[in-house]
């Protein structure tokens, strides 16, 4: 095996420490027995703790990259007959927007050259002009361009307009200071590869339970991540302890590990130190690259 070391300059996958390389060896498992229940329910519960949800907010993970988790809330949260508002300002923006003509869900688009962020008081606009809007996505870091859109403001606004929130937090969950639990932001994805400095494959959706529990009952639009296997997850992994209804791309380590280390970024060092207790708010954690 090649011993050489890469430093990979691009947004993602990141590059990752000695012991993510570690963890993933250890002995197989198998994705329908308790061992494995444990290892999601320790990675859910890590997730939610790292990103300050609190009690309120659970994790849903997903095999597949960043986009099978954004595609999964876009074509969740719209229930039928209302229709998403996408703030578009850069490719990220515009990928939402294509997922939601994919699933047949009608879109307003409020778009923006790609330098400039969106402001709060145009999405209010918008939202009264569309009483059919019930939800609104927006990118909160356009990758390509580094623009960040003020995600936590137009969360605010929506809530004052009585409209939930979907974030796509890619490139800046646990990278860029996020207040998940501001306004009526529901949903918030991102993947394992970029700041958590995981491995590529594993995505998640940060959400709050009550907006789990909105989905009860609705029409899926997809078996396959849509708001039937979200949805069966969920009560799968309540019921059944983490148990996963398909079966995931990594048994085991790669979930974050039996042991003490794992890919999780507490485990690389001292920089990277969960938020201990329960916390409100932002939390920036730091580069463990060396
Ligand atoms: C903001 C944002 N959203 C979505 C994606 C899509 O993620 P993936 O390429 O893992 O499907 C990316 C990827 O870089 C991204 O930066």
């Amino acid at each position: 095996m090649s011993r050489t070391e890469w430093i990979l300059l691009n947004p993602g996958p990141a590059n990752t420490s000695p012991a993510v390389k570690q963890a993933l060896v250890t002995p197989d498992l198998c994705h329908r027995e308790p061992e494995f229940f444990q290892v999601m329910r320790r990675c859910r519960e890590r997730l939610v703790r790292l990103a300050c949800g609190g009690g309120d907010w659970s994790a849903v993970l997903f095999t597949g990259s960043g986009t099978a988790s954004v595609e999964a809330a876009v074509c969740s949260a719209v229930p039928p007959g209302r229709s998403l508002l996408v703030v578009d300002n850069g490719v990220y923006g515009d990928r939402m927007v294509r997922i939601a003509r994919a699933h047949g869900i009608p879109a307003e688009v409020l778009s923006y050259d790609i330098w400039t962020p969106a402001a709060p008081a145009d999405v209010a606009r918008v939202l009264r002009a569309h009483p059919e809007v019930s939800h609104v996505a927006v990118v909160h870091h356009e990758t390509t361009t580094g623009l960040l859109n003020p995600v936590a403001e137009i969360a605010r606004v929506a809530e004052r307009e009585g409209r939930r929130v979907f974030v796509d937090a890619m490139s800046s969950l646990f990278g860029e200071p996020l207040d998940v639990t501001a306004g009526s932001m529901d949903f918030v994805t991102a993947s394992a590869n970029k700041c958590l400095q995981g491995i590529p494959g594993i995505s998640f959706v940060l959400a709050r339970r009550g907006a789990l529990e909105a989905l009860k009952g609705q029409a899926p639009r997809s078996e396959m991540p849509g708001r039937r296997s979200w949805s069966s997850r969920r009560k799968a992994w309540s019921a059944a302890s983490s148990a996963m209804p398909r079966t995931p791309a990594c048994c085991g380590p790669a979930w974050g590990g039996s042991g003490s280390r794992s890919w999780w970024p507490w485990a690389h060092g001292p920089t990277s130190s969960p938020p201990s207790g329960s916390c409100r708010g932002s939390v920036t954690i730091r580069s463990t690259m060396p």
